[in-house]
């Protein structure tokens, strides 16, 4: 990787943290008394973001992790993420106006916030002292591969923010996803 480039990809823990930050935006603009429209357009950003964000953990960042260390946070992650998926097959089979939606939603923000703190304050540190020299290259690959997950779904977002739109942070946040993409793509040509 040339100077440039990794001077402007983020590493490994950088990005993982920043998926975080833009998700829990995204989560605390949800709001129960919101019109319908703009809770799917919330829920389906949050939902695609964690979605690529659990299989970049899972394809890349966390096999890394397992070859170093064994501790508990490690070990829950996966059945975490099973949980979350699970829930975000939910919302998806549900309707907005549904009495569940809303529970369902906050049961998923609840999950995520406790398993975000696991990670930032169990994982992340345990890889940066472990993986100290390997998180450029980690993150290289998990900017590649987000590529090839997000690309196909950029008609997806943009409908979503657009549902969405009195919502300020999910422009952020898809316009994040979406500008990923571009510079990616970028920086992979070199
Ligand atoms: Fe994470
Ligand atoms: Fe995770």
């Amino acid at each position: 990787m040339n100077p440039i480039t990794s001077a402007l990809m983020p590493n490994a823990t950088n990005m993982i943290r920043l998926d975080h930050t833009h998700t829990m935006a995204t989560f605390h603009q949800y709001k129960t008394s919101s019109k319908p429209q703009v809770k799917r357009g919330l829920v389906n950003t949050v939902c695609l973001a964690l979605e690529v964000h659990a299989q970049l953990e899972e394809e890349i960042f966390y096999p890394a992790v397992r070859e170093v260390t064994d501790n508990e946070a490690i070990k829950k992650a996966v059945p975490e993420h099973a949980e979350m998926k699970r829930l975000i097959a939910l919302l998806r089979d549900m309707e907005p106006e549904d009495v569940r939606y809303d529970d369902t939603f906050m049961e998923l923000m609840r999950d995520v916030m406790h398993h975000v703190a696991d990670e930032e304050t169990q994982i992340l540190p345990e890889a940066e002292r472990l993986l100290q020299d390997q998180l450029g290259e980690l993150g290289g690959r998990m900017m590649k591969r987000r590529l090839e997950l997000v690309a196909p779904r950029t008609a997806d977002i943009a409908v979503n923010m657009a549902r969405a739109m009195p919502a300020p942070s999910i422009a952020m946040l898809a316009g994040a996803t979406v500008a990923g993409v571009l510079l990616g793509r970028r920086l992979m040509r070199h």
